[in-house]
């Protein structure tokens, strides 16, 4: 499928595939599952993987690299790597240890964007119970923020990264951050679905020259168990999406996907099934919704937060909404 991938132009001119993989197993999916599942996305003609440190797999995905790159399935310019840095690994220095270990894990001698996993350098264990709190979490700081960042902008200096990028942001970190900044970032990573579209926030960074990456894409329907409340809405059974997938023949989630590329976004659905991984591909290509579509779509949005954060809070905080600045200051 290769060549029909829609592709975009980020503000620096890098381009970038419209639509990419999320490579995060969970609690559900072995290292071993997903790798295999990113080996069998490269032959079907993905181009984008998102990674990242914490997903614990990426020495797997780098030996699934390394082979497809190596047997000439596809050539290095043209996958777009993400990888990002833990909470963990904020600390000066420590930034560009992480980066190092993910290059060797990866097997790559850079990463087309390199994101703030979070930001905050709150740490909890993986697969930590939902109610764990780590007495040493702190409040977000621009300062501690920007220390980070600095480290960032380095490795774009280092040609290390090619891009960088920020994740699980909100518009009062962005505004203290940005005029901060001496290389802004090009994509920014934030949930986005049918019942959580984030319109302030989505049209801040286009706004900015910031490409929005829509992560959870299709309502995260797997999510680990820590994730799921019973106020959760099921993007995938909205009226509005069912609708559409009626219409135009089509699966709800690729209803999602062409949602999420049609306003402006890049998706990385997940998924180990080959028919799903390749269906959500297809979606990326021809056969748009209509414009009265994706006015409907609009009403579907419920402000369902599914990420909502919660383990990363720190002693002091009211409620996971505080990681949000729901006021519109940064709470702290
Ligand atoms: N920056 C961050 O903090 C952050 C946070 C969360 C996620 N992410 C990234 O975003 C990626 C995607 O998020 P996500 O995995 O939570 O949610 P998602 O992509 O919205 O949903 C994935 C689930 O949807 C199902 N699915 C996929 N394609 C389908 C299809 N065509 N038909 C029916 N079901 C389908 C899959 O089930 P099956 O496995 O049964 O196919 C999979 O478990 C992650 O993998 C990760 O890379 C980033």
């Amino acid at each position: 499928m290769d060549g029909f991938v829609p592709k975009r132009v980020l503000y620096n001119g890098n381009e970038i595939p419209g639509i990419g993989m999320g490579t995060f197993g969970s609690d559900r999916y072995s290292p071993a599952e997903v790798s295999a599942a990113v080996a069998g996305a490269i032959r079907g003609g993905y181009r984008l993987f998102d990674c990242a440190a914490v997903y614990g797999n990426e020495n797997l995905i780098g030996a699934v690299f390394e082979e497809a790159l190596n047997s000439g399935v596809v050539k290095r310019e043209e996958l777009f790597i993400f990888s990002k840095v833990w909470n963990d690994q904020h600390g000066r220095g420590e930034v560009l240890l992480s980066l190092a270990k993910t290059l060797r894990d990866l097997r790559l001698d850079y990463v087309d964007a390199f994101f703030v996993h979070w930001p905050f350098p709150n740490y909890h264990a993986p697969g930590c119970d939902g109610d764990a709190r780590n007495p040493d979490s702190v409040p977000f700081s621009t300062d501690r923020f920007m220390a980070t960042w600095r480290q960032m902008e380095r490795l774009v200096d280092m040609k290390l990264v090619r891009n960088i990028g920020m994740s699980n942001m909100t518009i009062p970190k962005l505004e203290a951050v940005l005029p901060l900044c001496r290389i802004k970032p090009a994509v920014l990573e934030m949930e986005m679905h049918p019942c959580f579209q984030q319109p302030q926030l989505f049209d801040y960074c286009v706004a900015q020259g910031i490409q929005p990456i829509a992560y959870c894409p299709l309502g995260s329907p797997n999510r680990p168990e820590r994730d799921k409340t019973p106020e959760d809405f099921i993007d995938m059974e909205q009226p509005e999406v069912l609708a559409a997938a009626q219409a135009h023949g089509i699966h709800p989630s690729a209803v999602c996907l062409k949602w999420a590329i049609q306003r402006g976004a890049i998706p990385i659905p997940f998924s180990v099934h080959e028919k799903n991984y390749l269906a959500n591909l297809r979606a990326a290509m021809g056969d748009p919704l209509t414009g009265e579509e994706m006015a409907a779509l609009v009403k579907a949005d419920k402000n369902c937060r599914l990420i909502k954060g919660q383990v990363f809070l720190w002693s002091g905080a009211r409620s996971w909404e505080d990681l949000w600045d729901p006021k519109g200051y940064i709470c702290s």
